[in-house]
């Protein structure tokens, strides 16, 4: 067993959006998805994190945007490191330094780049060079979503059956490259309902939940074609559908919850009025009542400045497609 290393490691990644949806556990120890998903890795939002294990520590310590972070703040976080010093045979306790870029007001720290970035250095940092599958692998086991954002542009999560068969994978493509989203900030406080919780009442309690199954299957089949084909009408249908077929999953649970608000309708029926115009763009949301607007370079004037009036400048937020994971 090792038991010093003192290499401070930093790492960066972005975030991602998801177009084809993640929401369901089959193993919630493992985060073993029941569907595959896939997302699109944006240049605007990304999580920096330096990692030092070190023998003068009694035990972790994380800091988060200059906040030292204890107690519950702090768990996913610690049991992440557990995890890392199980798999590299290290056993110190590490300082954790993280820090969030989210454009002013955009409200869109995620747990995709904090743990994206959080596996790349702390692997790394305990000695462990492992290859991008196993550092998606490993970053799955942080949150989900995170596997995906080891990778840049369009990025698949192959959904497996067991903890060596689940990571994400890069979709190699020039298609659709003048893709952009367009993330319109209408509230900026925390969810009521985590993705984690929301997702697990969904599978026990909503009726719907083995139909979602089988949609998503042919969902994302379908949108595979779409950027294979570079038709971004197909692409964006699909993504709008998708995320709608999702969220009729919070709507069917027993009891139901929903994560739009009044702001998130009013956005929702603007993008479809802009499309019916021949603006063409499509919405995707996530847990939570912010929208993310789907829309090709040439259309990004008229829709920003659309959005900026409705809601106001500070709250739109444009981002293409970003890189995946890097060491600094
Ligand atoms: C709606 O990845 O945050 O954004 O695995 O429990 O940490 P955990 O969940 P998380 O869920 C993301 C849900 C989503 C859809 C998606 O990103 O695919």
């Amino acid at each position: 067993m090792t038991t010093s290393s003192n290499k401070t490691v930093t790492a960066v990644a972005h975030t991602n959006i998801a177009l084809i949806k993640y929401w369901g556990k089959q193993d919630s120890e493992l985060i073993i998805p029941y569907t595959s998903s896939l997302s699109l890795t944006l240049d605007q939002f990304y999580t920096q994190t330096s990692v030092q294990f070190n023998a003068n520590l009694s035990e972790d310590r994380i800091t988060i945007d200059d906040h030292v972070v204890t107690g519950t703040g702090s768990k996913r976080v610690h049991d992440f490191l557990e995890l890392v010093r199980q798999e590299s045979g290290l056993n110190l306790s590490a300082e954790v330094n993280s820090t969030n870029h989210v454009p002013t007001a955009a409200g869109l720290a995620s747990s995709a780049s904090a743990f994206a970035a959080l596996a790349a250095a702390a692997s790394k940092a305990a000695g462990m060079n492992l290859s991008l599958t196993d550092l998606s692998r490993l970053a799955r086991r942080g949150s989900g979503s995170a596997c995906r954002s080891i990778f840049g542009g369009f990025v698949e999560w192959q959904k497996g059956f067991d903890d060596a068969s689940s990571f994400a994978v890069p979709i190699e493509t020039r298609h659709l490259n003048d893709i952009r989203i367009v993330a319109l900030t209408v509230e900026k406080h925390q969810k009521p309902v985590s993705s984690r919780k929301g997702m697990a009442f969904s599978v026990k309690t909503s009726p719907y939940y083995p139909t979602w199954i089988k949609v998503v299957d042919a969902d994302l089949a379908n949108i595979k074609a779409a950027i294979k084909d570079n038709d971004f009408t197909r692409f964006g249908t699909i993504s709008e559908l998708n995320a709608m077929r999702m969220h009729a999953l919070t709507l069917s649970a027993d009891p139901d919850f929903l994560y739009f608000t009044g702001d998130t309708l009013v956005a929702m029926n603007e993008v479809k009025r802009l499309r019916h115009s021949g603006i063409e763009c499509y919405y995707t949301i996530d847990a939570g009542p912010n929208i993310k607007i789907i829309c090709q370079q040439a259309n990004v004037k008229v829709i920003t400045d659309t959005f900026s009036t409705l809601f106001g400048p500070t709250k739109v937020t444009v981002a293409k497609p970003g890189p995946g994971v890097k060491y600094l």
